[in-house]
């Protein structure tokens, strides 16, 4: 058996799910007659507190879509120095919308009203390029999984909203967030005028995420979606799936928490393992291995039955999600204390 903490992108459809995949009515979703389809947009929409959803195959596309809705060819947006949209999504805002990234980096992935201000370029300048929008990141992944507390988000975005900036959140992990807030999810996603939320990580999808805002945002979504070549036709298929993710898969996610607590507490007393408690908020542990490298720990590990991830020379990052019991926890510190002791 092997216990898979690598992502939690890496969970199975339930038996739930995939029962729903197989019976599920089905259209083409191009000419916008799956119901399936339908139905998940509307139920999305309607938990996020927006006027309507668009289903895309990624989180990626729903924040490139993001990028490309809120600004034009040769304009900038402002996100965190460790966000997705500005690390790991190919360049795409620039290779595809012509957007620039101004990056910002924070202390831990939220962003003070004084920073989103001082990065807003000014208007009567022709040197600078127009700052369009302010991207944010809830729960943030390389900052460990953050909760970015509710009145910080409001503050980032008033902002943002005081400059003229429209504010876009990257909530691929939007429900840990307000699992981990103990608030609707629509509180969280009412700070942003578009959201994109990911049915794929924590909530045990095959695939698809859900890129959320206005009827006209989304509207301008969906011929992105065309444009980037996303429109797909039975994918009600999928979003059969989703509808029993947003049902069931979502209060759970608690669970998932509480583990990575265990784990992450269990992890920094090791010797030659320290992790930043404080940062352990959701189900993302990103811990440091002081001695060897990181990449040495994860394939000790490996060879045990332990996968992880080394995400840089001396950090490591483990996930709990649905996959994963409080027994697999116990089985993994056992696994990391003979990997550092050996
Ligand atoms: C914070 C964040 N945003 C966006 C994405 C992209 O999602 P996808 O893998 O569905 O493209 C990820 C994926 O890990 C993520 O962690």
């Amino acid at each position: 058996m092997v216990i898979d903490l690598r992502s939690d992108t890496v969970t199975q459809p339930t038996p739930e799910m995939r029962h729903a995949m197989t019976t599920a009515p089905l259209g083409d979703d191009v000419f916008g007659d799956d119901p399936t389809v339908n139905r998940l947009e509307e139920v999305a929409a309607a938990r996020l507190g927006k006027e309507a959803s668009v289903f895309l195959p990624s989180g990626t596309m729903g924040n490139l879509v993001g990028v490309a809705v809120h600004a034009r060819s040769g304009e900038e947006i402002i996100a965190d120095a460790e966000s997705h949209v500005f690390l790991y999504e190919a360049a795409g805002s620039a290779a595809v919308a012509g957007v620039q990234i101004r990056p910002v980096t924070t202390q831990a992935g939220v962003m003070s009203p004084e920073q989103v201000e001082a990065a807003v370029r000014p208007r009567d300048d022709p040197h600078v390029p127009l700052t369009a929008a302010l991207f944010l990141e809830n729960t943030h992944n390389v900052h460990g999984g953050v909760v970015w507390p509710l009145d910080a988000l409001r503050a980032a975005s008033a902002a943002a909203r005081g400059q003229g900036l429209r504010v876009h959140l990257d909530g691929a992990r939007i429900f840990n967030a307000s699992v981990a807030l103990g608030v609707a999810v629509a509180d969280v996603a009412a700070q942003a005028d578009t959201v994109t939320f990911c049915l794929s990580k924590g909530l045990g999808c095959p695939a698809g995420s859900l890129f959320c805002g206005s009827r006209e945002a989304v509207d301008q979504g969906r011929r992105w979606r065309k444009r980037l070549g996303g429109a797909m036709r039975q994918t009600g298929v999928l979003a059969a799936a989703g509808l029993i993710a947003l049902d069931t898969m979502v209060d759970r996610l608690a669970e998932d928490h509480a583990n990575a607590r265990t784990l992450a507490e269990g992890l920094d007393e090791l010797p030659g393992l320290s992790c930043d408690l404080t940062r352990v908020q959701t189900n993302l542990v990103y811990f440091d291995v002081a001695k060897g490298s990181a990449a040495k720990f994860q394939d000790g590990c490996r060879r045990r039955g332990l996968l992880g991830e080394a995400t840089d020379k001396h950090r490591v990052r483990f996930v709990t999600h649905h996959g994963i019991t409080s027994a697999d926890i116990q089985s993994a510190l056992a696994i990391c204390e003979e990997v550092v002791s050996a």
